[in-house]
């Protein structure tokens, strides 16, 4: 596996991939890896030819100083579990590798799926993955590129600026891992502490509570269900929303395939996202 710094580096050995008409796929990550990310790359090892994974933690998605400081960084150990995994290129750019003093990011507007939920509470937040995504796919041009669906919202914006770009990309969308007690695999889990853990099992609780009431009620009544049910819980809930998969409207009297119940709550002060789908497709 090759540590790869710069972007002229990469382009060089991605080139010759390209020109060999091959497959190449990419997972992005900011770090501190975990089997949610291992998955990822494992799925991109049986489809493509050459897996590429990125390490970046990303200042422009940050609204929260003191978020971006304290989000763990772990290169040494990521380093060493990609090196256990199908990942042949660790791109580990610096700031400004990513952003040179030339860099424009580009405008993508995004409707609706920006303003809601995370976009709501975290303002700024998916213009700055948009911006960093849509850097990073220029500078590795994958064929196809893997994002876990705990960030559903994050799945649902990049496939929106992938099309407003014309970016020539698959998005493949990957299920949440979770551990044995339905907590989401998450990088921020490390800032937790075992009793915070312990915790935390409430937002899956919550979730699988509004999948089992599905069928008789209306989302609105289960969205004020599940609030009710969490409240119970040491945590500061942030929000619940039900929302359609795809244009992320709320839902309040009527279910639609894949509705999703989305959910924020605080830990202490890490804050923890998640999310389940509430109905079947088909
Ligand atoms: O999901 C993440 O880890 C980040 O938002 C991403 C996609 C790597 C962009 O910085």
């Amino acid at each position: 596996m090759q540590v790869i710094k710069t972007v002229e580096a990469i382009q060089q050995i991605l080139q010759e991939y390209r020109y060999a008409s091959k497959k190449i796929g990419f997972v992005p990550t900011m770090g501190a890896l975990h089997e949610g990310h291992l998955s990822l790359i494992q799925k991109a090892g049986t489809e493509n030819d050459i897996v590429v994974a990125s390490i970046f933690v990303n200042p422009t998605q940050f609204n929260n100083p003191e978020d971006l400081d304290r989000y763990p960084r772990t290169p040494e150990q990521d380093i060493d579990r990609l090196k256990e995994s199908a990942c042949s290129i660790v791109f580990l750019p610096e700031v400004d590798t990513i952003y040179p003093a030339d860099f424009r990011a580009p405008s993508v507007d995004l409707g609706l799926l920006d303003k809601v939920m995370e976009g709501k509470y975290r303002p700024g937040h998916f213009q700055g993955v948009v911006t960093v995504v849509s850097r990073l796919f220029e500078i590795v041009q994958p064929t196809n590129a893997y994002f876990g669906r705990k960030d559903f919202q994050q799945v649902a914006v990049i496939k929106a600026m992938t099309k407003a770009l014309s970016i020539p990309v698959n998005i493949i969308e990957c299920p949440t891992l979770r551990d044995e007690r339905g907590l989401a695999l998450s990088s921020r889990n490390l800032l937790l502490t075992k009793e915070d853990i312990q915790t935390a099992y409430h937002i899956y609780e919550t979730l699988e509570y509004g999948k089992k009431i599905v069928a008789l009620h209306t989302p609105s009544e289960v969205k004020s269900l599940m609030t009710n049910y969490f409240m119970g819980s040491k945590m500061e809930l942030e929000y619940i929303e039900i929302v359609d998969p795809i244009s992320l409207e709320e839902l309040t009297t009527e279910w639609v395939e894949g509705a999703t119940a989305c959910i924020v709550a605080h830990c202490g002060n890490i804050r923890l996202i998640d999310n389940l789908e509430l109905t079947p497709y088909g």
